[in-house]
């Protein structure tokens, strides 16, 4: 039997998991870090960490007698965030990471050099304050010693995977959240990055995330004893996470509850929205995606967890079991680091609307709950209608409370996969593609991926949140513009 590795090198650890060809789980191991947060809005993260967890991960991943039969290795990886080589490959400073919003004049800066239509036109996207580009630039504008010194620069998990292979390849999912890349083309645009002085050689060359970038350098090789391993493109975690969670159809859409929610769904062509939800690339060839983010999901539940209440998730979900729908008139806003879809709003913060003298742990738990819930459908209202199945997976999709409020307001029944590990095994399911274990993306998720459960909609949910929804988004109408006059302060 043959054996396959996938990595998803996440915001807040990288998890390994080395599954057999069938999908299942051998061993899996995570390795922590944390995000360094110099200053509010700031967050970058350590490559060289990353590096060092990848491999001790990678050691007790394949502490196992049939090392030979490891046939691949693939990586999923957070998406847009920035590392820079200088020309010895040492890294030049920390990665600036996709949840990093400093970045606001720099989406300003793109939007005015490039224009609007033409943006949309040429990346698929309005400019964003979370992607590459606009990180980049803030390097430019603000350590110039820094960027004079630029030999390399690419994203996270193709950092990862060059320091493991020596080989400098990025593929095209991942490299579409840069806004580098000419999304009708697959290629660098030259035009746009000549516009802002980039030097186009910088970027690694581009490869499909089913390629093969090589074996690992030597010195790895020895020292995890993998020699018959493949190191594939891979991709950026929400396209390598679809995979897992086997959705691959323009009929099928997804909601993953992680560190940020995100809604996707693959499209039959290119679509370019109005610039509220992104197109990205899928892992599959020139196939495309759209995406929605709220930032603050399972960020938001933790910061209770951790901030105020220290008790673990579980209790919280079954404390917040108890209080009725609509949280005795409780509101949350789940905007602790600024939002993404809709509004696009750097400024915006997290609310607790409604407290009384009486309100509760659990009343405020079951509200977190819902905010992130209607912050979800406030994203699933922008993308295509015709879905046949919509999934959900990460954390927060174990909780079955909250799956139920997510089934709710968007008045819909979500199925969960029998694999909790979704983007490491889209991971491995490219790096089984890519060594010929199955013909095509799809037809190993139809072989892999079962369908474990399905929540339906409670009808009295779903009218309640009907009515919620507006006020959940009166409320944020009514203070948007006081979160700018805060800031001036
Ligand atoms: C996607 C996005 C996040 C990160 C972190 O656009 O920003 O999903 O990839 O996981």
């Amino acid at each position: 039997m043959n054996f396959y590795i996938g990595m998803d090198l996440g915001t807040s650890g990288v998890k390994g998991v080395l599954f057999d060809k069938e999908g299942n789980i051998i061993r899996d191991v995570l390795k922590e870090y944390d995000i360094i947060s110099l200053k509010d809005g700031y967050a970058e993260e350590d490559p060289n960490i990353w590096l060092n967890k990848a491999i001790d991960a990678l050691k007790e991943l394949t502490d196992v007698d049939f090392k030979n039969d490891i046939k691949g290795l693939g990586f999923s990886g957070q998406m847009h965030g920035l590392v820079l080589l200088d020309k010895d490959d040492n890294v030049l400073r920390n990665s600036i990471i996709w949840c990093d919003n400093r970045t606001d004049k720099e989406a300003k800066e793109i939007t005015e050099t490039i224009g609007y239509d033409k943006l949309l036109k040429i990346t698929g996207n309005i400019a964003m304050p979370a992607f590459t580009l606009a990180k980049l630039l803030w390097v430019k504008n603000n350590e110039p010693n820094i960027y004079k010194k630029i030999a390399k620069a690419m994203l996270p998990k193709d950092y990862i995977c060059y320091m493991l292979t020596n080989k400098f390849y990025g593929e095209y999912s991942d490299t579409s959240g840069m806004q580098i890349m000419d999304v009708n083309t697959l290629e660098y645009s030259k035009e746009l990055l000549d516009k802002f002085d980039i030097n186009i050689n910088i970027f690694p060359k581009l490869i499909k995330s089913t390629d093969i970038r090589g074996k690992l350098k030597e010195e790895y090789q020895k020292e995890l004893g993998l020699y018959n391993c493949n190191i594939v493109g891979g991709g950026g975690d929400q396209a390598v996470g679809a995979i897992g969670s086997g959705v691959v159809k323009a009929t099928d859409a997804s909601i993953v509850l992680g560190s940020s929610g995100v809604i996707f769904s693959p499209l039959n062509e290119l679509l370019i929205l109005n610039g509220e939800v992104q197109t990205f690339l899928t892992c599959d060839y020139k196939k495309y995606h759209v995406m929605g983010v709220t930032n603050g999901c399972g960020t938001s539940l933790k910061w209770l967890r951790d901030n105020l209440f220290g008790l673990d998730y579980n209790t919280m979900s079954n404390m917040a079991e108890k209080i009725n729908v609509g949280s005795n008139n409780l509101y949350y806003l789940p905007y602790l680091m600024g939002e993404r879809t809709p509004i696009l709003d750097n400024d915006a913060r997290g609310i607790f609307f409604g407290i009384k003298n009486t309100t509760s742990k659990s009343e405020m738990i079951r509200a977190v709950m819902e905010g992130v819930g209607y912050s979800i459908k406030d994203v699933f209202e922008l993308i295509p209608k015709d879905k046949d199945r919509i999934f959900i997976s990460g954390g927060g999709a174990q909780s079955e409370l909250y799956r139920k409020i997510i089934a709710s307001m968007i008045n819909r029944k979500v199925l969960r996969i029998d694999c909790k590990e979704s983007p490491s095994l889209g991971a491995a399911i490219l790096a089984m593609v890519g060594n010929n274990e199955y013909k095509s993306i799809e037809e190993a998720c139809l072989k892999i991926i079962k369908i474990y459960d399905e929540t339906a909609p409670i009808d009295d949910w779903v009218n309640y949140y009907n009515k919620g929804y507006k006020i959940y988004k009166e409320i944020y109408n009514n203070t948007k513009n006081t979160f700018k006059k805060m800031k001036e302060i």
